[in-house]
């Protein structure tokens, strides 16, 4: 038997999970029902020798919540809408400074390692939980799987950018999900055979439910147009912790809304920077407020929007995939394969720059994207493949 834990922090972690935990489901099923079929003992010789011979019959694959997000709207909402199953270990964690997050999940998940003796640990990501809990398993001797490995901002400012650094350095598996992780891996020093391009697991779950999101009310519940609103996402700490930059990106908002409505669902950090700079009378009536939003409801209003201004990560892709024109406004992106080949605007936070560029994509200027390279719904099923071959050796 193996046992694999699979870890989740934070918001952008569970989409990600979400299709592995379904892929080690579903190989377990196949392997169940090859045992009864076939019989130890009437196997064909190439099915002796091919990998699936190797693989085992049972794979106790189990999910432990840091609880580094802890509220219902930015977490128990997304294990309700992606079919995941409670978590087997519940860490949390909570709120802090990033030391004290990140050590807190360190102490919490050895014990859980020490308890449990995983044959494997998979992180996803770029958040403190997939650093602590990728650091508390390699020192314990316990291997380590990192999915969407190889993103480089070359942005030391950026937390994430340190925590993929490091994780991609100790990982003895790296999942890919474009090939500029190729590059950045090599010469981060990694050698190759860790390395495996196999697509993207937050795209396997949006293709997997957009069938449900299309039967979403979200645009009804307020009163929204399809192509006829922009959606907002902002939480990164470098536009919304000072209040200069937090007003200058609101003052933006508010002329774009004079353009079109804006539905812009709030991240905690932001609703708190909005309280405690004084800015809640200054958003225009054009702009609606919302607490975080679930994942259906909120694939629906990227996937019906005109325009999405971020300056998450994820949703450049989501958005890429969709063909939906997508405004970054960071000074660069992890993610280039959304610049390069879909629908990503790189736009800077220079905000008055940006509200020109959004204005003229209102006004038709609109980049036509392709869908990337491996997008296509089966990266769980290529890592969960690989991991088993490579573990059952
Ligand atoms: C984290 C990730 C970021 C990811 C984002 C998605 C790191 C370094 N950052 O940033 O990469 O894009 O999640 O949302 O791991 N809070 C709540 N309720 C919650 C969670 C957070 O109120 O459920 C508030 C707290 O005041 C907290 C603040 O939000 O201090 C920030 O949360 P934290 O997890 O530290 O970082 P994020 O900004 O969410």
């Amino acid at each position: 038997m193996l046992k694999i834990i699979s870890v989740v922090g934070a918001r952008p972690n569970f989409m990600k999970v979400a299709p592995l935990h379904k892929a080690f489901e579903k190989l377990s099923e196949e392997s169940g029902k090859w045992k009864s079929a076939e019989g130890g003992e009437s196997k064909k010789e190439e099915e002796k020798n091919s990998s699936i011979a190797h693989q085992p019959l049972t794979i106790n694959h189990l999910i432990c919540h840091t609880g580094q997000h802890y509220d219902e709207k930015m977490s128990k909402v997304f294990f309700d809408e992606l079919e995941l199953p409670k978590p087997d270990f519940y860490l949390g964690v909570g709120s802090g400074s990033h030391a004290e997050q990140t050590a807190k999940v360190m102490i919490e998940f050895e014990k859980i390692l020490l308890q449990e003796k995983p044959d494997l640990v998979i992180v996803v990501g770029d958040v403190n939980s997939t650093i602590a809990c990728s650091l508390a398993a390699v020192k314990l001797h316990i291997k380590v799987a990192h999915v969407e490995a190889g993103l480089r901002s070359f942005d030391k400012e950026m937390p994430e950018e340190i925590n993929r650094v490091l994780t991609d350095t100790i990982s003895d598996f790296l999942f890919i999900t474009e090939k500029s992780g190729l590059e950045n891996l090599k010469n981060s020093g990694i050698s190759d055979e860790k390395v495996f391009f196999v697509g993207n697991c937050m795209i396997d779950s949006l293709i997997h439910y957009l069938p449900k999101v299309d039967k979403s009310t979200i645009l009804e519940t307020y009163c929204l147009l399809p192509t006829a609103y922009l959606l907002v996402t902002l939480h990164r700490p470098s536009n919304v912790d000072e209040a200069k930059s937090l007003r200058e990106v609101i003052e933006m908002l508010n002329h774009l809304s004079e353009k079109r409505k804006i539905v812009f669902p709030i991240h905690p950090r932001t609703r708190a920077n909005i309280k405690a700079f004084g800015l809640e009378s200054f958003l225009n009536e054009n702009i609606i407020l919302t607490d975080p939003i679930g994942y259906l409801d909120f694939i629906s209003l990227v996937k019906n929007c005109e325009l999405v201004i971020t300056d998450s990560g994820g949703i450049q892709e989501e958005s890429t995939y969709l063909g939906v024109q997508c405004l970054t406004l960071r000074d660069n992106t992890e993610r280039p394969v959304t610049v390069e080949v879909g629908t990503n605007h790189l736009v800077g936070t220079d905000f008055k720059k940006a509200e020109l560029a959004a204005v003229e994509i209102l006004s038709g200027k609109k980049k036509i994207g392709k869908i990337p390279e491996l997008w296509d719904g089966k990266a769980a099923e290529r890592i969960v493949r690989i991991l088993v071959e490579k573990l059952n050796c």
